[in-house]
């Protein structure tokens, strides 16, 4: 396979960029083979079962460990007449960049390795390689009634925290993207993430919100969110809501940041 070696402005990791026939490939220069190989054809893959069911997850080696590799499929009504296609937008690359993006600034997420994209007309379609976090998903952790632990609650609090104050909002933020490694957790599925200079308050109180019902959904125990609000530290990030506490005259007691221990 013939690439070019490329680094487009807005990534800055290098990659080897391949067309072939309508398909296009941006894989990590350094593993351009093995990438390039895994994109291209669904040889060794193991199909992983999707929480959302959009997308189609495959596992496959890669080095000493695993990656994984997501297709991307259009859901809604028009699902069953334009699978594995949308229009327009390369999805990919967008999470590629933001992944990048996130993962050069040391925050547990998965590693971008590469892409893939095809254009058929107006269609779109491609994939997206990342490498695999062995750890538990926290929804499934959840469902299958484990004993949770707080100091994790903290922990997701500052990471998502972390996230919003390097700018990124997820546009999907719930339990089942978040996988518990040991002590720690990493975020996943940056699908349609945006990346801002400045994330404003709605967009971190959204975020926030959609895990919140996730919470909710599963019955998680709301004294867990509340531990998640007080890892994020509400209080700085949320300056206008603090002004209107204090001007209500509201007590401790109403706060939603009243502490545990
Ligand atoms: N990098 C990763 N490492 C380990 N597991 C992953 C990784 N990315 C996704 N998964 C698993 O695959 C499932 C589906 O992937 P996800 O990126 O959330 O796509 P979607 O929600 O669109 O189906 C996740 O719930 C998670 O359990
Ligand atoms: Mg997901």
């Amino acid at each position: 396979m013939k690439y070019m070696f490329i680094t487009p402005s807005y990534l800055h990791l290098e990659y080897a960029y391949l067309e072939q026939g309508k398909t296009r490939l941006l894989v990590r220069k350094h593993w351009q083979e093995s990438l390039g190989a895994a994109l291209l054809n669904k040889g060794d893959m193991v199909p992983l079962s999707s929480t959302s069911g959009r997308d189609t997850v495959y596992t496959f080696d890669f080095e000493d460990s695993k990656a994984l590799l997501r297709e991307y499929c259009r859901g809604g009504a028009i699902r069953w007449f334009t699978t594995r296609s949308f229009l327009l937008v390369n999805r990919p690359l967008r999470e590629l960049a933001v992944l990048e993006y996130l993962f050069l600034h040391g925050f547990p997420c998965p590693e971008p390795l590469g892409i893939r994209w095809e254009c058929v007309g107006p269609i779109f379609r491609g994939a997206i390689a990342t490498r695999f976090i062995e750890g538990e998903n926290l929804l499934h952790l959840v469902t299958g009634g484990a004993p949770l632990d707080e100091r994790v609650f903290h922990e997701i609090g500052v990471l998502i925290r972390r996230m919003h104050d390097l700018g990124v909002y997820h546009a999907d933020l719930h339990i089942g993207n978040i996988i518990l490694v040991n002590q720690g957790a990493y975020l996943i599925d940056f699908d349609k993430a945006k990346q801002f200079g400045t994330l404003d308050q709605r967009k971190r109180a959204q975020n926030l919100m959609r895990l919140y019902r996730s919470f909710r959904k599963h019955r998680i125990p709301l004294n867990f969110f509340r531990t998640v609000v007080v890892g994020y530290d509400w209080r700085s990030a949320f300056p206008s809501l603090c002004k209107i506490y204090s001007k209500v005259g509201l007590g401790q007691k109403n706060r939603p940041d009243v502490e545990m221990r």
